[in-house]
């Protein structure tokens, strides 16, 4: 008897480390499991260009796939794109059986690979772990049904919600524990986005160092970018968010980490544009004479007040960050 809940767990370890290396490509985990629910191999998206989980997985069980189970984060592809379709390659292994976590909502495959399988007479299941599965994909899920980004909306404030102190300054709120996962939150994101107060006042470099590498996403500037900041190369925009969405996700930006100021941030939480905050907050009190996370949400009377879902806790060092969906 095998336990899917654990394969498709193991599955999606695998793919939580080919989250940095896939885009624009989703980050998908495989694995193949025996009849008594033994793993015999994994495998996990290959940056652009190269083997699909699917494909991964299955070449490092090699003939022990027939017959086997495979257990795999996203339905497989259908088309031929940079590499050749993954239910073909199902087949030619001889797999039994395809359990699946979420349906692609790629309009490619949206459906199609399960119905190659199932007329192949491979046993299809759907839906294992599916909330899961979707949360760790929303970014890919969110641009391929909107065609826009995710967006990430990032704070560091201090325990009474202010983002810097009186005279401007805001380097650095939260400890080291934080800012190096921030970098991870840039890392995972195709593209930043500030405003213009934000590359005045704090002249922010806006890649990513993490693991001994740098990570370089498209940069995007609402305004403009003051002559001689580190910001330069970027995409300077101004006006109506959502179009500016949608550019971004025609350049194939699955993940958008809006990281502030408080005028830029509430733009978008007001045009109810916001997916996620993460919020870190560091056990630091800077006063009323501070500047606030959010500037200018009118919220008169408690119906009127914004409820997000908490999502996660995580404590970092001596801060914490806070998840949550607005
Ligand atoms: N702790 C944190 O998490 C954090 C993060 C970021 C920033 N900060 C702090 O926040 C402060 C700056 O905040 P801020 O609210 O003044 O700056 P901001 O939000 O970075 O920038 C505001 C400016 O962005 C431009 N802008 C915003 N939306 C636009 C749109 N739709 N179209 C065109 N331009 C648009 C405008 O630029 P123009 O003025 O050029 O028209 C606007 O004045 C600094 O003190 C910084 O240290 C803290």
């Amino acid at each position: 008897m095998i336990d899917l809940e654990g394969a498709m767990a193991a599955a999606r370890a695998a793919a939580a480390t080919a989250r940095l290396d896939a885009p624009p490509n989703p980050w998908v985990g495989a694995v193949v499991v025996d009849e008594r629910g033994e793993v015999l191999a994994t495998g996990a998206t290959a940056p652009p260009g190269g083997p699909h989980a699917e494909v991964v997985a299955l070449s490092a069980a090699g003939a022990r796939a027939r017959g086997a189970t495979l257990v795999v984060t996203l339905e497989p592809c259908a088309h031929t794109g940079r590499t050749p379709p993954c239910v073909e390659a199902i087949e030619a292994a001889g797999i039994a059986r395809v359990v699946v976590g979420i349906v692609d909502p790629d309009a490619r495959v949206a459906g199609r690979g399960l119905e190659h399988l199932r007329a192949r007479g491979i046993e299809v299941v759907v839906g294992v772990d599916a909330p899961a599965v979707a949360d760790q994909l929303a970014p890919y899920v969110t641009h391929r049904r909107t065609g826009r980004p995710f967006v990430v909306g990032k704070v560091a404030a201090t325990l009474d919600g202010m983002v810097a102190v009186a005279d401007g300054s805001s380097q650095w709120i939260t400890g080291d524990a934080a800012r190096a996962d921030a970098h991870r939150l840039r890392a995972e994101s195709q593209a930043i986005l500030v405003g213009a107060g934000t590359v005045r006042a704090d002249d922010p470099r806006l890649t990513a160092r993490l693991d001994g590498r740098t990570y370089e996403p498209l940069r995007v500037v609402l305004g403009a970018a003051a002559p001689g900041a580190r910001v330069h190369p970027c995409l300077e925009r101004s006006g109506e968010l959502g179009p500016i969405l949608e550019e971004l996700g025609g350049r194939g930006v699955l993940q958008l980490l809006v990281e502030g100021g408080p005028h830029t941030l509430s733009g978008f939480i007001e045009a109810g544009l916001v997916d996620r905050l993460v919020w870190y907050v560091a056990p630091a009190l800077a006063g009323p004479a501070g500047l606030p996370a959010l500037v200018g949400l009118a919220t008169p009377t408690m119906e009127s007040l914004r409820r997000g879902r908490l999502v996660a806790v995580t404590r970092l060092g001596g801060d914490v960050r806070l998840d949550v969906e607005v």
